[in-house]
């Protein structure tokens, strides 16, 4: 356990497994309070019992993105209970349908992507981006994806909704850069995590923890500058 990130709370969507998990323990190992954020209970009872075990701190709070209430909720618990303080957001949570032309997917599959993949981020950002305002203080990481700066044949509305998180990212840092707020946004290739088709378990691909790396380099770079975009790639082609 470090201390770099004592007194800060972090908010992680889609922390109940992958890459969100990777990144809240990671987090709470420099000492934030993480505040773990998905569907899936028990999943999340589990990352919060690794992260205590190692010492950390961690809450749970149940979201769904496509619930916009459950979104508002999170922030009633962080006026309520953390002070209303939100010093750093993760927006990972995420979902692929990949596999299929995109003249197979149905129009409710494409609203599920778009409402989990960028409606989820917006709506996270307009609740909680407001406390950081107030804090004149926080930093804003959207897990996107090279799906958002390539073509992927058979993933065209996962893409489209990476593509599109990108420039919501872009645009908002500037909207928010008056305020001391610092958007990020990481691009990683195919990740060891069970999204989308496949199994974890290749230690060729980038790994969950190697994301979680670059947040903890995001949110630890000094005041003066940002680090507005990451591309992750493996080393070598799994
Ligand atoms: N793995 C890769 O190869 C890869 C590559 C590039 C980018 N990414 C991006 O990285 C992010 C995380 O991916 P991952 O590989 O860790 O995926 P994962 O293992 O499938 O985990 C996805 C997480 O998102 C949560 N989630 C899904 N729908 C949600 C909803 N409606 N509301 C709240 N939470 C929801 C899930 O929890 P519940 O189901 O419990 O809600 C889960 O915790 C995604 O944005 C993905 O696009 C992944």
């Amino acid at each position: 356990m470090t201390q770099e990130l004592k007194d800060q709370i972090a908010v992680v969507t889609g922390a109940a497994r992958g890459i969100g998990a990777a990144i809240s323990q990671q987090l709470a190992s420099m000492g934030a309070t993480v505040l773990l954020a998905a569907r899936d209970q028990s999943k999340l009872r589990e990352v919060q019992s690794q992260i205590q075990s190692a010492g950390g701190t961690a809450h749970i709070a149940q979201l769904d993105l496509l619930d916009e209430s459950s979104i508002l909720s999170l922030a009633d618990t962080l006026k309520a209970r953390h002070n209303s303080r939100c010093d750093i957001l993760v927006n990972n949570a995420g979902i692929g349908l990949l596999g299929k032309p995109l003249t197979e997917l149905t129009p409710t599959d494409w609203d599920t992507l778009m409402g989990t993949n960028l409606r989820g981020p917006y709506l996270m950002i307009r609740a909680l981006a407001p406390l950081m305002i107030a804090a004149n203080y926080g930093h804003i990481i959207n897990i996107s994806s090279l799906a958002g700066r390539n073509p992927l044949p058979n993933g065209a509305a996962y893409s489209a909704s990476k593509w599109a998180l990108n420039g919501l990212t872009y645009s908002v840092a500037e909207e928010l850069r008056p305020h001391n707020i610092r958007v990020s946004v990481v691009a990683p290739g195919s990740v060891d995590t069970g999204f989308g088709r496949g199994e974890p378990g290749n230690p060729r691909k980038i790994q969950p923890t190697d994301i979680a790396h670059v947040v903890a380099t995001l949110v630890t770079q000094a005041p003066q500058s940002f680090i507005s975009e990451v591309l992750v790639r493996p080393t070598q082609k799994p």
